[in-house]
């Protein structure tokens, strides 16, 4: 098998060891083949909404000689799943706002046994909100640059409860003060987005106010990330 990419090594250095793992939208299975290849996880299962990927997985599965280890479901989410043994889920490669509707419509997630790892392509703010909102901590996150796209890596345990994050901690999450060279680019590219939406709003002049409220923000962000940068 080759190497994973950074992104999904990222995930996959998240995942705790001899556990059981679902592996949503798992598209050519690299990640769950991976896992279970390395012995990180005991079982695991790869689901995908569409067959073509799903396929795909079953292909790698095949060659790896991993069918008694992991099962494949073609399904939407974690919907059919067996609850009671999984313990970690993975839902990578997708848009915040699909990873959100995946959670809810799954709530036995909602539990202090299952661990998350999730890898928003958008929308990682609203993601990192939710989470906080519906009881999880995000105990960890990891930015990664694959071909000139910066990501990031949640890994998140569910405490209960629920905590209102501030518009700082949605934009940047656990990477903000992050003594690494990629959660730096992460801060200041979120810094250049609050910009960039000030300086939209500011062609009006009743947006003013709001304008300021994101050059706000990308201040704090820029001068967050000078201070780490000179802890360095
Ligand atoms: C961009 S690929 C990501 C593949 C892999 N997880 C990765 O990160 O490299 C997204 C995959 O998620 C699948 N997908 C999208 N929505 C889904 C859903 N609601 N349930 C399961 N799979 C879904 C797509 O069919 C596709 O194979």
């Amino acid at each position: 098998m080759e190497k994973l990419d950074l992104r999904l090594a990222a995930a996959a250095d998240f995942v705790k060891e001899g556990t059981v793992a679902a592996d949503v939208g798992t598209d050519h299975g690299y990640l769950i083949c991976y896992l279970l290849n390395e012995g990180i996880c005991t079982r695991g299962f790869a689901t995908d909404i569409n067959i073509k990927p799903l396929e795909s997985a079953r292909k790698l599965i095949r060659e790896m000689d991993l069918e008694n280890e992991i099962e494949t479901v073609l399904t939407d989410g974690l919907k059919g799943l067996p609850e009671d043994e999984i313990d970690e889920v993975l839902i990578c490669g997708m848009g915040g706002e699909t990873i959100i509707g995946i959670l809810e419509d799954a709530k036995w997630v909602k539990s202090e046994k299952v661990h998350l790892v999730l890898q928003p392509m958008s929308r990682a703010d609203m993601l990192r909100r939710w989470l906080c909102e519906n009881g999880w901590s995000i105990d960890a996150e990891k930015a990664v640059e694959v071909e000139k796209h910066l990501y990031t890596v949640i890994s998140a345990d569910y405490i209960g409860g629920s905590e209102t994050p501030d518009d700082l901690y949605c934009l940047t999450g656990e990477l903000l003060g992050q003594n690494d060279e990629f959660a730096l680019k992460y801060v200041r590219w979120q810094a250049n987005i609050q910009r960039g939406i000030a300086s939209g709003l500011l062609r009006s002049e009743k947006e003013k106010e709001h304008a300021l409220v994101h050059i706000q923000l990308a201040d704090m962000l820029d001068e967050q990330a000078d201070e780490t940068e000179n802890d360095l």
